[in-house]
């Protein structure tokens, strides 16, 4: 267990060996239709002690890129390649048994439902406590006990008279808390959250993200936050990857991003998002458009059908034809020069983002 482990690495600098590192990652599903190519060449890094923003629109694959770290996916119909290295393992080639060793202890995830995620027919510190069981040696009395321990970790009321309710007795947001519970019980050195607020109000939102932000600092751990908001990962992440039509198309710390983006998706993204300015303003305008076809995906730049600024590129590329390459730990996919970036960024997106 790691629990009184420094955060390694979690200072503001970020350096020291990524303690996961994803690269070139392909999710491709076999399908009637053909290959749906849900993630196609996406690459990240999570340090220890720090949070991972992932961002996109609905269908980018954010979900699908972090199930391939647990090895979530059915093989007879998935084709995952790339590399999967966490803390010096190599996730892809691993064969279940290992990989049912890291669910739930090294690594936890919390699931977009937490329906979905807990059984209906059995109490919750029955549930929180066999997954505790399932890493540790423990009696059923040690794993009640521990139960209870993170059930008041994590703010339920009452922990003692609550570890014998079912699920439906909790409501959307006590939920939550029972998951993050039930995912922290082995004190996780990653915890992938996906979209763990999203169906809660925005007072117990601001409570779970906080809940969340404390039990890092308590146990150290790395943590990967997917996310439609922007307003979530400005409050939560250091870094942060932006995703479009399963790759990233942009990516840096938290505040380079968000302070001067520089990939017209990302520019998009800002100034369709009320919650981040503070207000809901008339001029909020969505991205026009849809995104391309995981089937037969465009062999350019995929956002380039939707892209205000693609008529601006000068020289011999063609964002139709042409794919960007994403380099670096602070880039974005595009090919606009940075000079031609940034003041675009300058006077047309900023001045809508007041
Ligand atoms: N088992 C599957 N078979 C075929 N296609 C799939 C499968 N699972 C996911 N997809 C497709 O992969 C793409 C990425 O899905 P994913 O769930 O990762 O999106 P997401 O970014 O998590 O979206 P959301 O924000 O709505 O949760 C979607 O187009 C989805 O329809
Ligand atoms: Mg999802």
């Amino acid at each position: 267990m790691t629990t009184t482990s420094p955060a390694a690495g979690s200072g503001t600098t970020g350096d020291g060996a990524p303690f996961l590192s994803v690269r070139d990652l392909r999710v491709h599903f076999s399908t009637e239709d053909g290959v749906v190519r849900a993630v196609d060449g996406l690459s990240f890094d999570v340090r220890r002690g720090r949070t991972l923003g992932i961002v996109g629109e609905s269908g980018s694959g954010k979900s699908v890129a972090t199930q391939a770290v647990l090895g979530l996916h059915d093989p007879a119909r998935t084709t995952v390649s790339g590399t999967i290295d966490l803390d010096g393992q190599e996730l892809i080639t691993a064969g279940e048994r290992a990989l049912e060793r890291l669910r739930g202890d090294k690594v936890a995830m919390i699931f977009q439902d937490p329906l979905t995620a807990l059984s209906p027919y059995h109490t919750i510190g029955r549930q929180i406590g066999e997954s505790f069981r399932k890493h540790r040696v423990a009696s059923r009395r040690e794993a009640r006990d521990r139960a209870v321990e993170m059930l008041g970790k994590v703010g339920i009321p009452h922990p003692r008279l609550r570890v014998d309710d079912y699920p439906h007795q909790f409501s959307g947001g006590m939920r939550q808390r029972v998951m993050i519970a039930m995912a922290l019980v082995c004190d996780p050195d990653l915890l992938i959250a996906d979209e763990p607020t999203t169906a809660l109000d925005v007072t117990v939102q601001a409570q779970i993200l906080d809940l969340l932000l404390d039990l890092q600092r308590e146990f150290g751990s790395a943590i990967i936050m997917i996310t439609h908001d922007l307003g979530v990962v400005s409050r939560v992440s250091d870094d942060l990857v932006v995703m479009y039509a399963g790759r990233a198309v942009e990516r840096g710390t938290v505040r380079e991003v968000l302070r001067a983006p520089r990939h017209p998706y990302t520019w998009g993204l800002l100034t369709s998002m009320p919650r981040l300015r503070g207000d809901v303003g008339q001029d909020l305008v969505p991205i026009a458009g849809t995104p391309p076809s995981l089937l037969a995906p465009p062999p350019g730049c995929p956002f380039e059908p939707r892209c205000a600024f693609s008529t601006e590129v000068t020289g011999d590329v063609s964002c139709a034809t042409d794919r960007p390459a994403l380099s670096g730990t602070r880039d974005a996919a595009c090919h606009l020069d940075p000079e031609q970036k940034r003041a675009l960024f300058t006077e047309r997106i900023q001045p809508r983002l007041r």
